[in-house]
Order: structure tokens, then C-alpha cells, then sequence
């Protein structure tokens, strides 16, 4: 139907007759000339339109467009009298002879060609007419990059001898920690599949069937509140490999950003990533995702600032608290009004609050300055640093409350004050976690990241003793403060993965029914094996810039995990119940898949 893509067509073709075709993405009308901005895939063309060299049906045609008609044009390659610079085609327009429409557009409820500076429609509005929002040129980049990234991960993985295998989507539960989507069985009634967390389970089956380096692009489905950077259901480079260590693993992951980042956005990547043990970086950022484009750390005040006389830090360090602050160079311009957010936010985190102290050259200000005297003063400034116009951030209480509220104001003031360096990239391995966090409801161990984890000492004795102590030798992966992905070298010794699961107050018998089959598998020559999974989407929304993941997902759901283009979920009929020997107890009133105001929810910066 064309001789080339609207974005194809080249200045040295000036003089020759060509065909195109694609959408009318703007049109504007000088007073008996026209001139039509032409649109497909590969980039804009415009086609102009003159009594001279238009046939009278194409001039009355083309007089009648509307916005993303599709339109068949002839003409001749023309040189314009001024070049657009912003245009791939900017030098050339179309001549056309003759125009013909293909297909007619309806008024459109959202706009594909965006005038500058005009607001993107809501984000509802935008889903719900997905066809139209993919078609803006932003939309179409952001899934094309998708692609190339997706075409370097096939390559790097392939190139390093790992091989792509599919695992299957109707399955049994597999713990990652969020609920699972089920699947009625009619053949089986009463029974459910799960729908998969992640292939992380028969990732590991498929080491003990001897394939040592698999990979899967894999579709995930979790039931879990969702946020600009989750869905429910995304996509993980899902990576195992057999035999290998952790260094082993870390390099062939390096390998793959590396190629991704070179063949998405022609970047070279510095590695290997530097590595951080996770007690270091919850001691130093107070996170398990440290964003270390900021520069600042924080410290340890409890020497030097409890025993002077300040009743709260005092307090924090009898109960067996710290006082861990945060030195904020050039603090001291944050108005009092921000501070008081501040306070809110470490409140919001979960501490008491945060309490300041500013250095200016009138001295010391903020609620401990009282007790601030010379010799405190000099500590302050000689071994924390604090110069004129700094200021502190101080959070006391148990590592617990601290460590989150800090985190915040670290990223909330650096954001602030410009401390945090947008051009810049840091990647890192956090290393070294706890093999099991403690849950804050029933007091029992739950696995920090999940249950097939090695643990650093893997004595079966120490773990059923004291599980909450032992630390696993599993990795994150961050990027500037993202949890890019995550992994571990696996238990591969059955006893001491019996004792792992027993751990979260699971009983013999549920071990043996829920997770036989693994430990079976490991009875018949189970290789050494570890590996990590990426969260695909993530990776992809920083490529482009995106805040929000869904803006690289073709059809995503709304934050109350909807889609609001098919309208899902949606009911069923009796029947279709009936047969699968389900009964519906609630919710059935509801209209299908309705959006509500507000429910893509999230922080997501729309449209970038
Ligand atoms: P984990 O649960 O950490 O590990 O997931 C790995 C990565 O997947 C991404 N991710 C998500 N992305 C979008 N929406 C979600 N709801 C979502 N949940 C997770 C994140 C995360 O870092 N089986 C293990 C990996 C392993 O041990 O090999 C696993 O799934 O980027």
C-alpha cells in the first residue's frame, strides 16, 4: 500500500512519485493551501495540498479530514522552501496529486497530536482509550525501547549459553509474599490452580533436570496492593544457573545490563557494580535500596550528644536506642515550615519525629541548641563535619523506627536542595541479607525474601535455635534507589530446606505437601544453583524516564487492578458458575471493570 513509512521518505528522492499512508495526526489550512502532518510508526511526513498540483476531489477531501483519519496519498518529493529541524522529514513535504481516505476517525475522546505545553488527559481517560494513548509518539518509543531491551536480554542470556524455557502458568502456590491469583478447576471441581509469583520454583526443578543456565522473559501475577512501580501481573528476566557461586551469578548479570544498556540507549555501563552489605546499608542509608546519588550518610550521635543534658536523646539511648542523625550541607536555608513537614514525614515513617539542629554564624539553633555547649559543638564539627549553614536531622529510638524515617528525609531534603545528581547513574549489589525479617503480627519468622534461600551457615541446629539471626547469601540489585531485581544462591541441601520452611511455622506435613515435590527433586543429585530475577517493567520505565511502569506496559491495570479498556474483570454467567462449582457470596452487584475517579492511584508522573 506504500513505497516507504511516512518517516522513510528522503530528501534525495526530491522529484519522484510516492505512495504513503498512515494517520492524519494534525492538519492546517493557510487559505486554499493545506498542509497534513502525516503519521506512522516510523515518524511524521507532511504532505501539502495547492490548487496547482492537487486534484479538485483531493482539495475538497482534505478540506474534510478529521484528526487520525486514515488517508492513502500520491504525490512528489518536494524540497520545502524553509526546513523544520524538529522533523525526522523536515526538509521534504509530499506534493499530492491524489488523496483517497481509508478509514474515517469519530470525533476523538482524548488527542493523539499533543499541542506543546498542553496538559496529557488523565490517566483514566488514557486507559480507557489505550488505542489512541499508544499511538502518541512518547507511547510508541517507550514499547519500542521495550523491545530493543527486550531483544538484548534474549541475546546477552543466549550469547552466555543460557537457554529459554517456558514454565507453566497454571501451577500450584508459589510464596514470593503476595496473595495469589487462582484458577477453578471444572475438571477438578473444588480444587484451584495458582497462577505463578514467579517460575521460581521451577527454575529450580529445572536445574535438577540438568539444563545449568535457564532463562525465561516471564510473565508474574501477584495480588498485591498496587503502586506506580507494581502491577499484577509484570514481567521478570527470570535467570538460574547451576553450579556457580554468587560471584558467578553477579557477572552474568552484569553482562546483561551491560548489553542492554549499550543496545537501548547506547551506554556503556561501569562494571562490575560495587557490592554493600545489608547491615552497612541500613547502618549508612537506612535502606535496603540506598540511592547513592545522594552523597549524604548517616551517622551515629549517640556518644556525643546523649549524657549533655537532653531529655529525649537521653530517653532513646536508655531504652536501648540510638541517636542517628543526618548532617544536611546547607540545611540551614530549609524554612521552619519545611522542617515541620520533615518532622511529619519521619512521623509517617513510623518514628516519633525528627528533631533539628542548624548551624549558622549566629551560633546554634533548633531544640537541642540549648544543650549544644563548646566542647559538643567542637565534636559536632570536627568529626560529623557540620559546617556554618548545615543542618542535622536527628531521629532516636530503635534502628527500626530510625532507619525508615531517615531514609525519607534523606531523599526528601537531597530532592530539595539539589543534592541529588539526576544525571548521574548508581548501581549496586546489596549483599548479605537476614534470612528471615520478624513479622510484626505474629511475632513468627517470615523469609526476607523467600524460602529457597541458602543461608550463610546452613547448621540446621543454629537455624531451628535461632532462625531471626542467621543471615542468607542472597543480593538486590538497585539502581539510583530501585529495586531492580533480586536473587540468591538456593538451599539445595533437603534437610536444612525442610528446617527453612519449618521455620515460618509451616508443619511437617504441610512441608511435605506443599513443597515435596522440591525436596524430592533434591534426592536424586541436586547441583549447586542460585540465581535472580528482574523486574522487566522497572528496568524499562528508568530507560525512558518514566515514574510510573505503567508507561511501558501496553495495556496495564489501574491501581484497583482493573482494565478499564476490556472492562475487567468482569462477572460471569450462572452457568459458566455452575460448571466450574462455584457459588458467589459478594460482589456480584457491581457493574463490570467501572473505573473510579482516582484509581490509577500511584505518584506516576503520566505521559513523559
Ligand atoms: P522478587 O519477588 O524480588 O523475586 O521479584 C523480582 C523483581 O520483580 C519485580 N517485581 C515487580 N514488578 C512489577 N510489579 C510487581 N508487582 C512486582 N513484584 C516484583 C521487582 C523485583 O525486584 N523468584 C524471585 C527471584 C529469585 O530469587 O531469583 C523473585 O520473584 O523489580
Amino acid at each position: 500500500m506504500r513505497d516507504a513509512g511516512c518517516g522513510q521518505v528522503e530528501a534525495a528522492w526530491s522529484g519522484r512519485e510516492v505512495r504513503v499512508i498512515g494517520w492524519v495526526h494534525r492538519r492546517r489550512d493557510l487559505g486554499g493551501l493545506f498542509f497534513v502532518d502525516l503519521r506512522d510508526r516510523t515518524g511524521l511526513l507532511q504532505l501539502s495540498f495547492g490548487p496547482e498540483w492537487s486534484d479538485a476531489a483531493s482539495l475538497e477531501l482534505v478540506a474534510a479530514l478529521n484528526p487520525e483519519d486514515v488517508v492513502r496519498a500520491t504525490g512528489v518529493v518536494a524540497p520545502r522552501p524553509e526546513a523544520n529541524p524538529d522533523m525526522l522529514t523536515g526538509e521534504i513535504e509530499i506534493r499530492v496529486s491524489s488523496l483517497r481516505r481509508v478509514s474515517v476517525s469519530d470525533p476523538l475522546p482524548i488527542l493523539v497530536y499533543q499541542p506543546p505545553d498542553e496538559e496529557l488527559p488523565s490517566e483514566e481517560l488514557r486507559l480507557r482509550h489505550r488505542i489512541l494513548d499508544l499511538r502518541r509518539p512518547e507511547m510508541q518509543r517507550n514499547l519500542r525501547l521495550r523491545h530493543v531491551a527486550t531483544n538484548a536480554v534474549r541475546a546477552s542470556l543466549t550469547e552466555q549459553g543460557f537457554v529459554e524455557i517456558e514454565t507453566p502458568l497454571l501451577t500450584r502456590q508459589t510464596p514470593e509474599g503476595a496473595r495469589d491469583y487462582l484458577v477453578p478447576s471444572r475438571v477438578h471441581q473444588g480444587r484451584f490452580f495458582a497462577l505463578p509469583q514467579s517460575p521460581q520454583l521451577y527454575k529450580q526443578l529445572l536445574m535438577c533436570g540438568g539444563f545449568d543456565r535457564y532463562f525465561q522473559i516471564a510473565k508474574c501475577l501477584r495480588d498485591e496492593d498496587l503502586r506506580a512501580d507494581r502491577q499484577p501481573e509484570f514481567t521478570q528476566i527470570d535467570v538460574e544457573m547451576a553450579f556457580v557461586e554468587q560471584d558467578d551469578v553477579f557477572r552474568a548479570a552484569e553482562k546483561m545490563f551491560a548489553r542492554i544498556w549499550r543496545d537501548g540507549l547506547e551506554r556503556d555501563l561501569p562494571v562490575p557494580f560495587r557490592r554493600l552489605p545489608h547491615a552497612e546499608a541500613m547502618e549508612r542509608y537506612g535502606t535496603d535500596k540506598p540511592d547513592l546519588r545522594i552523597p549524604w550518610e548517616i551517622r551515629d550521635f549517640t556518644d556525643a550528644l546523649t549524657g549533655i543534658g537532653f531529655g529525649i536523646f537521653d530517653g532513646a539511648a536508655k531504652a536501648g536506642g540510638r541517636v542517628r542523625g543526618l548532617v544536611v550541607p546547607g540545611g540551614a536555608a530549609l524554612s521552619r515550615s519545611r522542617i515541620a513537614r520533615y518532622d511529619k514525614l519521619a512521623q509517617e515513617a513510623g518514628a516519633r519525629g525528627a528533631l533539628w539542629l542548624k548551624r549558622t554564624s549566629d551560633g546554634w539553633s533548633g531544640p537541642p541548641a540549648k544543650v549544644v555547649g563548646e566542647e559538643v559543638a567542637r565534636a559536632l564539627e570536627a568529626e560529623y563535619g557540620v559546617r556554618d549553614g548545615d543542618l542535622i536531622f536527628f531521629v532516636a529510638g530503635r534502628d527500626g523506627e530510625s532507619s525508615p524515617a531517615l531514609d525519607r528525609l534523606r531523599r526528601a531534603a537531597a530532592r530539595v536542595l539539589g543534592a541529588l545528581d539526576e544525571s548521574g547513574e548508581e548501581w549496586l549489589w546489596i549483599t548479605e541479607f537476614p534470612l528471615y525479617d520478624r513479622d510484626p503480627d505474629t511475632g513468627l519468622p517470615v523469609p526476607a525474601q523467600h524460602a529457597f534461600t541458602m543461608p550463610a551457615d546452613p547448621d540446621p541446629e543454629r537455624l531451628r535455635e535461632d532462625p531471626l539471626s542467621m543471615n542468607a547469601v542472597a543480593y538486590d540489585i538497585v539502581y539510583n534507589g530501585i529495586e531492580f531485581g533480586s536473587g540468591s544462591i538456593r538451599c539445595h541441601l533437603p534437610e536444612v530446606q525442610r528446617v527453612i520452611l519449618e521455620a515460618t511455622g509451616l508443619t511437617p506435613d504441610e512441608v511435605e505437601s506443599r513443597f515435596g515435590f522440591l525436596l524430592e527433586a533434591f534426592r536424586y543429585g541436586v547441583p549447586p544453583h542460585g540465581g535472580f530475577a528482574v523486574g522487566m517493567d522497572r528496568v524499562v520505565a528508568e530507560m525512558v524516564g518514566c515514574a510510573s511502569i505503567r508507561d511501558v506496559v501496553a495495556f496495564p491495570k489501574t491501581a484497583a487492578a482493573r482494565g478499564l479498556l476490556e472492562r475487567s474483570p468482569s462477572s460471569v454467567t450462572p452457568a459458566e458458575l455452575e460448571e466450574l462449582g462455584i457459588s458467589v457470596t459478594s460482589g456480584t452487584g457491581e457493574a463490570d471493570g467501572t473505573g473510579e475517579a482516582g484509581e490509577t492511584g500511584g505518584t506516576g508522573r503520566s505521559g513523559t
